[in-house]
């Protein structure tokens, strides 16, 4: 019988929140870095810098961790940062394919001046089982090895 093994890669990203300020007023970039759906939640907040900061830090993690795998992600706006009911973030790949076939968690954190933040990608890989009597054929052929003259 084949093993099941997890296998991981990850990615982090810190930024600072400053850069962001300007950026919040930037159409255009956001447009091009961010979704609608994050932009809606950004924006409401009473310090939107400090999210979209975050979310640009899971994206730069997201592809690092991506890029450990050789997994292709072309745009940021790919990548969309959404979070629950109870506000864990979690990852919406939105370029089609890739969403089935990796398992992508995030973990992120601001304070006033920083934004960091944390993937990890895991997929089960099945790994074959050598059979025993294999590993007993190996064990006596070391035992079996002419000894030096
Ligand atoms: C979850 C919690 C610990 C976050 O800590 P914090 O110092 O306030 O905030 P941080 O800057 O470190 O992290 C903020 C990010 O955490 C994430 N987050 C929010 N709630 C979360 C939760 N329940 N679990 C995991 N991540 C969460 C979000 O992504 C958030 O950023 P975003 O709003 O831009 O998406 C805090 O909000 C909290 O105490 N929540 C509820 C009570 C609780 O569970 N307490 C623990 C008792 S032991």
């Amino acid at each position: 019988m084949n093993k099941l093994m997890i296998d991981n890669t990850v990615g982090v990203d810190i930024e600072n929140i400053n850069r962001f300020k300007n950026i919040a007023l930037n159409k255009k970039f956001l447009s091009k870095i961010y979704t609608k759906k994050e932009l809606a939640y950004c924006l409401n907040k009473k310090n939107p810098p400090q999210h979209l900061a975050v979310r640009y830090c899971a994206k730069e993690a997201v592809i690092k961790a991506c890029n450990a795998r050789n997994i292709e992600i072309n745009e940021y706006n790919q990548i969309e940062i959404l979070n629950k009911k109870n506000g864990v973030p979690y990852i919406n790949i939105i370029k089609s394919g890739i969403q089935h076939k990796v398992n992508i968690n995030i973990s992120l954190s601001h304070c006033k001046d920083i934004a960091i933040a944390f993937a990890i990608i895991s997929t089960k890989i099945e790994v074959k089982k050598e059979h025993k009597d294999k590993n007993k054929k190996t064990k006596n052929n070391k035992n079996n090895k002419p000894k030096n003259k």
